[in-house]
């Protein structure tokens, strides 16, 4: 996805997170007198964005199960000109009690379904990230409903992911319901039938449009040799790259000889994997760390040790090691059997038809590596094209890759490799092991950044400040949003302030 797109998707999505907070629980608004958005008494006020709704009928209460079974998937109508104006003017209400309302919303759907517990991480949802990615998606949704363009990008990574994991259709009808139906009990009686319709029939338009998206990458997929689900993977080889990463070279369980589909640099698979702490298995993504091959996927994992980050929002939840890194790291030996999804992802390098030659630039930091090295790999078979491989690490004991990248270099002249330690150790060798102390700044590489060319194409991968770091380092620059790509391996997008 470009950058621009994933601002402009956040410029509404900040707007719901900025405003979560500032609002009282929703029992406290249920006399409805009270704008949830200014704060202000609701009679004749000009500011609350339900003043001139409806009156709510106090009967009223939209029952999603009337509207159609869990698992069917309705025929809704498109949107009527009425609905998207409620549906963009209810959504400051929805922005006020978004993360109230999605988390209830999984509470109560995996007390329906704890079938569900195996398809969504634990962390995530435990730490309030998917709530919040849901709400931000919900919001930026409304607040597009007129024209859905800015947001599509978006709805491409999410189907990306979705597909990753194996969403199917039959479930939109499981979050539908239970999406509305929290809605309706955190909102009360300020959802009038009016309002109930409006968003019933929106969440299906807009699930309709990820179910369509997703039906086809499942279909490319397959016509392209992949595979729906989870398919059994052997573990043909693991090596440790460095402290923290080791890589697994996964082969099909089967034996099968047929060639693995290909995938684009960049691209990530899922694996699913039962946790025994938990009862229940997880799913993560993890990026190929090679370029396609027909024969293995590599992935390379970092194990996650888990530091205690106590927030503002979930000050006493316990923090606990990475569920899937370090089970990977422990228990996954030669020879042993995982379930892997085939291939997806949005983020991609795909090299220019008119300019094959233009420069490269892959910034990454830690574990970001991964990505950006099934690119550099990708890319070997080009001697004219410049590629400039610049990372960084905390220092040479979790440095992972180096020795390869290094002898890379020694074969391919067009490539250039520049290492950062941000805390190197008194053992490691300045102009050996790496270049630069500190952190990355792209002032001190500037000479390699290909400026002047405005073929140049810049990847990204590395934890959000790194991203938003460099996006910024590159915009002052003089870099165009468009030629700057990212992935971020987390639920939702940079912040808007990038
Ligand atoms: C597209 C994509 C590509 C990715 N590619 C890679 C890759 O190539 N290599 C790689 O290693 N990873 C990659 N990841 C990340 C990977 O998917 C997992 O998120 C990662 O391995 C951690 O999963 P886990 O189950 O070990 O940790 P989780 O159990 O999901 O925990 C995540 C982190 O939260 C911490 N935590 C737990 N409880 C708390 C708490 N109470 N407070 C604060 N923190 C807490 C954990 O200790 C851990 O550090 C990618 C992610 C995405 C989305
Ligand atoms: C219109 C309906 C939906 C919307 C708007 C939506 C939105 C989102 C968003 C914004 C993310 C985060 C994407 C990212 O990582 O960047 C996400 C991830 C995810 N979604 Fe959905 N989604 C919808 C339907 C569903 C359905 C039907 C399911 C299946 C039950 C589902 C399961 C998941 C899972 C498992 C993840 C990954 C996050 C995790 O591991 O917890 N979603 N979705």
């Amino acid at each position: 996805m470009d950058v621009k797109s994933t601002i402009a998707f956040l410029a509404a999505a900040t707007t719901w997170t900025t405003t979560l907070g500032r609002g009282k629980p929703a029992e406290e608004q249920s006399n409805g007198s009270t704008c949830p958005v200014t704060g202000q008494r609701s009679e004749g006020s000009s500011g609350c964005p339900i003043a001139n709704m409806p009156l709510p009928d106090p009967g009223h209460r939209c029952d999603p199960k009337t509207a159609g079974e869990e698992t069917k998937i309705p025929d809704v109508p498109p949107l009527t000109e009425k609905q998207r104006e409620i549906i963009k003017s209810t959504a400051p209400i929805l922005a006020e009690h978004g993360v109230t309302i999605t988390t209830h919303f999984y509470k109560n759907m995996i007390r329906a379904h704890p079938e569900l517990r195996d398809v969504f991480s634990e962390t995530s949802q435990r730490l309030g990230h998917q709530p919040r990615a849901l709400a931000a998606a919900v919001y930026a949704y409304a607040c597009n409903i007129n024209d859905l363009s800015p947001i599509l990008p978006v709805v491409e990574r999410i189907a990306h992911k979705h597909t990753s994991l194996h969403i199917v259709a039959e479930q939109y009808g499981i979050v539908g319901k239970h999406l509305i139906q929290a809605i309706v009990d955190i909102l009360g009686d300020a959802v009038t039938p009016e309002i109930g319709d409006a968003w019933y029939n929106g969440y299906w338009n807009l699930a309709k449009v990820f179910i369509n998206r997703e039906r086809e990458l499942y279909d490319q997929a397959v016509q392209s040799g992949g595979w729906e689900g989870w398919r059994q993977f052997k573990v043909d080889k693991r090596v440790k790259e460095s402290d923290v990463v080791t890589s697994f070279y996964l082969k099909p369980a089967d034996g099968s000889k047929a060639p693995l589909p290909s995938y684009h640099p960049g691209q990530y698979l899922a694996v699913s994997v039962q946790i025994p702490a938990l009862g229940y298995k997880q799913a993560r993504q993890y990026s190929l760390s090679d370029k396609s091959n027909g024969e293995y996927f590599r992935i390379s994992v970092k194990r996650e040790d888990g530091v205690p980050v106590p927030t503002k929002d979930s000050p006493q939840v316990p923090d606990h090691p990475g569920w899937m890194s370090n089970l990977l790291h422990n228990e996954l030996q030669e020879g042993s059997l995982i379930d892997v999804a085939t291939p997806y992802g949005d983020f991609f390098f795909e090299p220019s038809a008119q300019e094959p030659d233009a420069p490269l630039v892959l910034l990454s930091a830690g574990v970001g590596q991964t990505a950006l090295l099934s690119i550099l790999n990708s890319q070997l078979d080009k001697p004219n094209k410049p590629i400039s491989y610049i990372t960084v690490a905390r220092n040479e004991k979790v440095h992972a890759f180096g020795d390869y990248i290094r002898h890379v270099v020694d074969e391919h002249p067009n490539v250039l490799y520049k290492v950062f330690y941000s805390s190197p150790s008194a053992a490691a060798v300045q102009g050996k092991q790496y270049d630069y102390q500190g952190r990355m700044h792209l002032t001190q590489v500037r000479d390699y950044l290909h400026l002047g060319n405005n073929s140049a194409q810049y990847y990204l991968c590395g934890p959000e400040e790194f991203m938003v770091n460099k996006l910024q380092e590159l915009k002052t620059f003089g870099v165009n949003e468009e030629r700057i790509h990212i992935e971020l391996f987390a639920a939702g997008s940079l912040p808007a302030t990038a």
